[in-house]
């Protein structure tokens, strides 16, 4: 599903915000919520060639984890958007308690109608959050709109190789980045057709079945201690997500499920 009515993509982008601002997400994922962590988003800050001039765009920031670690690695100033208010809270705290609130601010923001003027940034970083969106085409577009010529996007995310994965479907699948999934040549596709040019267009899967092992051995640990009544983690359905996870890593180990990389300039 590529294209969905108005309401359904409301849905789906407040659902999403919502489950990522939560406890559950938090556990399972710990405070970086794509595959390969920092060790991926350091690789992606190289490629965009981040430096203390650049000003920097992180669509859908999560909780702030890979804004804040650019602006430290790099000395980049950097703007981080995201739908959760949640998420958009704790990022700005995150960014205190690192003592770098002059270098990273967050902000509510939606991907597909960025809150921003045309051309005033020097790269941009979405991780794991572009299948998620309802219109790829208008978030591809909004990215090319707010880059300035010469400036570099970079987006990591789940690829997906086929088009139905038995056990991973429906409005959870969507959630976890898996339902509207695409495959590589499909990502790279979309930020082309906006007159970005493609520099790398690379798979990383081995990050994502890393992350899938992890979250399988933090849900048996959850299994646990809920059991012995240690552990309360609202908005949980351990059964339902023990089958995905398994699902998930099927289809990771069949080769459907993957992850990669996509970086593009826009040339003047
Ligand atoms: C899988 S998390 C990735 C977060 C962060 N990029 C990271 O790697 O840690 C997906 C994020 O996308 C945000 N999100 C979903 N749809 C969005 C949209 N249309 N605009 C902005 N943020 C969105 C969610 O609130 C969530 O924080």
């Amino acid at each position: 599903m590529t294209e969905v009515s108005q309401t359904e993509s409301a849905v789906v982008k407040q659902c999403c915000a919502n489950i990522y601002g939560s406890e559950a997400a938090r556990y399972l994922l710990g405070d970086s919520f794509h595959p390969g962590g920092l060790r991926l988003t350091e690789e992606i800050g190289l490629l965009l060639s981040l430096g203390p001039e650049s000003l920097v765009l992180d669509v859908a920031s999560g909780k702030g984890t890979s804004a804040i670690f650019l602006a430290e690695k790099f000395g980049c100033k950097v703007i981080g958007i995201d739908l959760s208010e949640r998420n958009v809270t704790d990022a700005n705290a995150a960014a205190a308690s690192h003592g770098v609130s002059s270098l990273v601010t967050f902000r509510l923001g939606d991907a597909e109608a960025l809150p921003f003027t045309a051309g005033i940034f020097d790269a941009i970083l979405c991780e794991c959050a572009f299948c998620t969106f309802p219109s790829k085409q208008l978030a591809a577009s909004e990215f090319e709109r707010v880059l300035k010529d010469g400036g570099r996007v970079g987006i990591s995310d789940i690829t997906k190789d086929k088009l139905s994965i038995p056990g991973l479907d429906g409005l959870l699948a969507w959630i976890a980045c898996i339902g509207d999934a695409q495959s590589l040549q499909r990502y790279a596709d979309w930020l082309s057709s906006t007159g970005l040019v493609i520099q790398v267009a690379e798979q990383r899967s081995h990050y994502l079945r890393e992350m899938v092992q992890g979250i399988r051995s933090k849900l048996l640990v959850a299994e646990i201690m809920i059991g012995l009544k240690k552990l309360d983690i609202p908005g949980l359905d351990l059964g339902k997500a023990k089958a995905f996870s398994s699902a998930a890593q099927e289809a990771i180990a069949a080769g459907y499920l993957g992850y990669g990389i996509v970086v593009a300039t826009k040339n003047s």
